[in-house]
């Protein structure tokens, strides 16, 4: 006999989770199904994000930036420091806490919404017009009934053609974050988000870092001033970035890896390494979800086909997150599970992607929101740009980080933000305010004349929106 819910969500990511906990508060009777364990082999809901994304990673970031700031800044600031030193396992534990913490806040919000929490994998075994037969396959098995699905099964870290992850010599993120010692080389293939990310960590922490990028441009996606900014701090830092170049052979052994490639002349070229880190991007995941035996509609990627309001072919289901079409990242998966929970109560959900923001958490940080100077060339849209560099703003100066800039982009003729584009000091934290701005469809005059604390960093934001039209006050 089958359990009986309104709604059962499949997968326990950002996206799930939020989902679930968003159509309980609207009354629903909520299953919520994930099958990530943890070392112990209990459940460790939160995804990628949680266990080998967004969470891990910020951990190591912040104590990486930590040890290297110890021993290469803080005399900077007139505190002598001696004798620093690594301790890896503690940094490992601490990121392995932080992660548990966030596990457990998630079964405790699952508990305080009166959602149904089961462990293992969630498959579909039946569709009729009465709704959804799901199993979960766990520790027991077990079947459960809704007339409404969710799926927010997420996805995996794409491995290079021939070259499968083995989690010892040649890494996906997960292994990536859980290194026993830092490696004297270490290679990266790709220069994306997960590369900077990773390079930025085990370089701090002593590793000669080279990454091998394919496209001949560094960040493409990213405003070109920006990427530029961002490469030349990289290059100072030591992070190697070879663009343009073609991976040929890997080969990987007890004694490390070897990736033979082209580089961007046209040479051949050999990078001996101790680990090999693949950050090539990722894939829509249903492994397991028996989509075929219910006609569930994917894409030629693998990617759940779902409409603007993350409706699949079926009736009743719904997709959201990185298992659908749209900008991999947590916040992304958040919102849609938001928007999906108030539309199967009959709301207007919504979620508007051209206010999605983007951050890479290198140091120095990188974000954006909104449209890049390349993008609107391309489309033929008038506008005006400015931007405002860090070393004019106070605090900066006395944070003693100055690298970097704050650049706005307006619509020529009526001066609404188009896009708002930060390398340098919080960035992460500066594209809020840009992100409301242009939720709320502001001119860069409005943010012009908002009265903005001081010292504050966000003054270069001020500063950028009045450097628009050409009349910065610091600058
Ligand atoms: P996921 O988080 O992947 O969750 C899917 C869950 O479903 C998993 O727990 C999986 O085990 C479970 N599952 C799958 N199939 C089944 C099944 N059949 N039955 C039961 N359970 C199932 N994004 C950001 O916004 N900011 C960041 O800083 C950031 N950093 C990242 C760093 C790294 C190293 C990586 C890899 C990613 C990062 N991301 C970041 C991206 C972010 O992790 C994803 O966009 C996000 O996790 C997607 O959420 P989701 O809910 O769609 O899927
Ligand atoms: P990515 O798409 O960001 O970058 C992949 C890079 O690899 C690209 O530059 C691409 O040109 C390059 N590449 C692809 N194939 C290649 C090949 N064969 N040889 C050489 N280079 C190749 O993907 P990444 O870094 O794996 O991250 C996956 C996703 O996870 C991101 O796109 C993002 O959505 C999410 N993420 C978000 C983070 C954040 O928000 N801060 C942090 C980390 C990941």
């Amino acid at each position: 006999m089958s359990q009986q819910f309104d709604v059962i969500v499949i997968g326990g990511g950002p996206g799930g989770y939020i989902a679930a906990i968003r159509a309980a508060q609207l009354g629903f009777k909520v299953a919520a199904i994930d099958e990530w364990k943890n070392a112990a082999g209990g459940p460790a809901p939160g995804g990628t994000c949680t266990n080998v994304g967004c969470i891990p990673s910020k951990a190591l970031l912040q104590s990486s930036e930590h040890f290297e700031f110890s021993h290469k800044h803080l005399a900077e600031h007139g505190v002598k420091v001696s004798g620093v030193e690594l301790d890896l396992p503690t940094l490992i534990g601490r990121k392995d806490t932080v992660v548990k913490q966030n596990n457990d806040g998630i079964l405790y919000l699952f508990k305080k919404n009166k959602i149904s929490f089961f462990h293992g994998r969630g498959s579909f075994v039946s569709a009729t017009d009465a709704g959804y037969e799901i199993k979960v396959s766990g520790a027991k098995e077990e079947t459960l009934f809704a007339k409404q699905v969710v799926l927010a099964t997420g996805s995996n870290a794409r491995a290079l053609p021939g070259t499968p992850f083995d989690e010892i010599n040649v890494l996906s993120n997960d292994g990536a974050l859980r290194l026993g010692a830092v490696p004297k080389k270490l290679a990266l293939i790709g220069s994306g988000v997960i590369g900077l990310e990773m390079g930025s960590v085990w370089r701090r922490l002593g590793a000669e870092v080279t990454i091998l990028e394919g496209l001949p441009t560094f960040l493409g996606a990213v405003d070109q001033q920006v990427a530029k900014e961002a490469k030349k701090a990289f290059d100072k830092q030591g992070l190697k970035i070879n663009l343009g170049v073609k991976v040929g052979e890997i080969k990987a052994s007890d004694a490390g890896v070897s990736i033979a490639y082209t580089d961007a002349k046209g040479e051949a070229q050999t990078l001996e390494a101790d680990k090999l880190i693949v950050s090539i991007g990722r894939v829509p995941n249903t492994i397991g979800l028996n989509a075929e035996g219910v006609g569930l509609k994917l894409d030629e990627r693998g990617a759940i086909v779902v409409d603007e309001e993350c409706k699949t072919n079926l009736p009743g289901v719904w997709a959201i997150g990185d298992v659908v079409r749209g900008p991999m990242l947590a916040h992304k998966a958040e919102e849609e599970g938001v928007a999906v929970a108030e539309r199967m109560a009959g709301q207007h959900g919504h979620v508007n992607f051209n206010t999605i923001p983007w951050v890479i958490y290198t140091s120095p940080e990188i974000a954006w929101v909104g449209k890049t100077e390349e993008q609107l060339k391309a489309d033929g849209v008038a506008y005006k740009a400015g931007s405002f560099p860090f070393l004019a703003n106070g605090r900066a100066r006395a944070l003693g980080d100055t690298t970097g800039f704050v650049k706005f982009i307006a619509d020529a003729t009526t001066d609404e933000i188009l896009g708002v584009h930060i390398v340098g000091p919080s960035a992460s934290e500066l594209i809020s305010e840009a992100v409301v701005a242009m939720e709320f469809k502001a001119s860069a005059e409005d943010i012009a004349r908002i009265c903005h604390a001081h010292p504050s960093l966000s003054e270069a934001t001020k500063e950028a929106a009045l450097a628009v039209d050409k009349r910065t006050l610091n600058f």
